[in-house]
């Protein structure tokens, strides 16, 4: 089958990698892709929410399946405009409908469905410009820090967390203004969580479910912690926090009540569920849903599903995931994320990119890269996600540093300290 995949960071250059591994594969398309991907697979140059360019690429190159990386096509609809269209509709979409993305597209949305549902979730209120006192009120009764977020997608950037209550009426208003848009006029004001931070992912045909191993990501900008939030500096799995006793909370108290109340609504949800999780004094909270795979999670996760990641794919499609062969690789995934400079800020593009042929032992996933006269260079904040395999968490990140010190290019910088919390 040849399958489409959209998207153009690590996480697609991964699942690529993955699918290309299958002997049920024969060509994998990826929209609009990286210099990663145009090594081994075919790059259409095209706008993934563009639908109609979408369609036409599909059915220009027999494409048999197509697996939605970001979030953005998702919320648009793209699955909707799939089952709606005579030429496609018999084409299976990896993610779920508009209905279903919500779970991500609104934070409000997100929020309501787990009180429903009695699904672990910090307290919160939601609030429109309109009820602006109402939402001071609400802020005062809280203790610091206050949380803050943007109702709709903010690529990442719309939440702030904030020490004192002047800051944080201050940023209320700001929001309230427009400061992360029209969609981000809607405030979600939350209760702060303490504790440690997860990714779980499932992947569902709406009935049954693989959870997928457990990652961490490292969010902050600077080490130990510090600094701005990006969408991703490092990550490791399996989790050493996260043993048998407390994913099976994971599984009983938030993936299964989840699936049940999106079944209970009527939203047969195919594709990926992402549960930012808080493990506070042993018990797992949902911090945030997300309708698609993270990254860097994707590159430590996806490298240690030993099984045909076709055959996953093709059990949500067809509605048996539960009878297709799962197995995971024990051993410990790391990876790396080299970054331009400045870096979640403004930083420059197109620099060359050098040192790739010499690295052995890691694997290379491009997120930020572009091909230029020949040569690969810089296209994004993220730029490669250098993944590696170990017996332990140490020895995946020594290779994974080994090669990390191995590339260069202008402006290169890297956390040297992905993993350290977890020692
Ligand atoms: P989100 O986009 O909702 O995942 O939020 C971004 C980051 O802010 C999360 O990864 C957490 O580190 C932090 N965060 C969000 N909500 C809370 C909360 N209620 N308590 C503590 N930290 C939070
Ligand atoms: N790494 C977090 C995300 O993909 O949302």
């Amino acid at each position: 089958m040849n399958i489409l995949i959209l998207g153009s960071g690590g996480r697609e250059h991964t699942i690529a990698w993955k699918l290309v591994q299958s002997s049920r594969v024969e060509s994998v398309f990826v929209a609009p892709g990286n210099a990663g991907t145009a090594s081994f697979c075919r790059n259409i140059q095209l706008d993934p929410e563009d639908f109609q360019a979408v369609k036409k690429a599909v059915l220009g190159n027999g494409i048999g399946m197509v697996v939605v990386g970001p979030e953005a096509p998702l919320v648009a609809g793209i699955t909707d405009f799939f089952r709606a269209d005579q030429e496609l509709k018999t084409i299976p979409v990896i993610g779920p409908d508009r209905t279903g993305a919500m779970l991500e597209g609104s934070k409000q949305f997100a929020k309501e469905f787990m009180k429903r549902n009695n699904i672990p979730t910090a307290g919160f209120g939601s609030f429109v410009p309109g009820d602006h006192e109402k939402a001071v009120r609400f802020l005062q009764m809280n203790k610091p820090p206050y949380v803050l977020k943007a109702d709709g997608l903010a690529s990442g950037k719309g939440v702030l967390i904030l020490d004192n209550l002047a800051e944080a009426e201050a940023e209320l208003k700001n929001m309230f203004a427009g400061k992360f848009g029209s969609a981000g006029k809607r405030v979600v004001i939350e209760e702060f969580l303490d504790g440690i931070e997860l990714s779980v992912i499932i992947l569902t045909d709406g009935h049954d479910y693989k959870i997928l191993p457990p990652a961490k990501d490292y969010k902050r900008a600077g080490e130990g912690g510090t600094g701005p939030n990006t969408g991703g500096m490092g990550a490791v799995s399996p989790v050493p926090f996260a043993g048998r006793e407390f994913m099976e909370k994971v599984e009983e108290r938030i993936i299964e009540p989840t699936l049940r109340g999106l079944q209970s609504e009527g939203n047969y949800y195919k594709g990926f569920i992402f549960f930012g999780l808080m493990k506070v004094n042993g018990d797992p909270y949902v911090i945030e849903y997300n309708a698609r795979l993270g990254d860097p999670e994707t590159e430590v996760i996806l490298p240690r599903i030993k099984s045909d990641f076709f055959e996953l794919l093709e059990g949500v499609a067809f509605e048996n995931i539960g009878k297709r062969p799962f197995e995971v690789d024990e051993r410990t995934a790391a990876t790396v994320m080299l970054v331009s400079g400045g870096y979640p800020g403004d930083y420059e593009k197109g620099k060359v990119i050098e040192g790739l042929e010499k690295c052995t032992g890691s694997i290379l996933f491009h997120a930020g890269t572009a091909l230029s006269e020949g040569r690969v260079v810089t296209a994004g904040g993220r730029v490669l996600s250098v993944t590696s395999m170990g017996e332990s968490m140490d020895e995946a990140l020594a290779q994974s540093y080994m090669n990390a010190a191995m590339i260069q290019f202008e402006g290169k910088y890297f956390r040297r300290d992905i993993g350290y919390d977890l020692k």
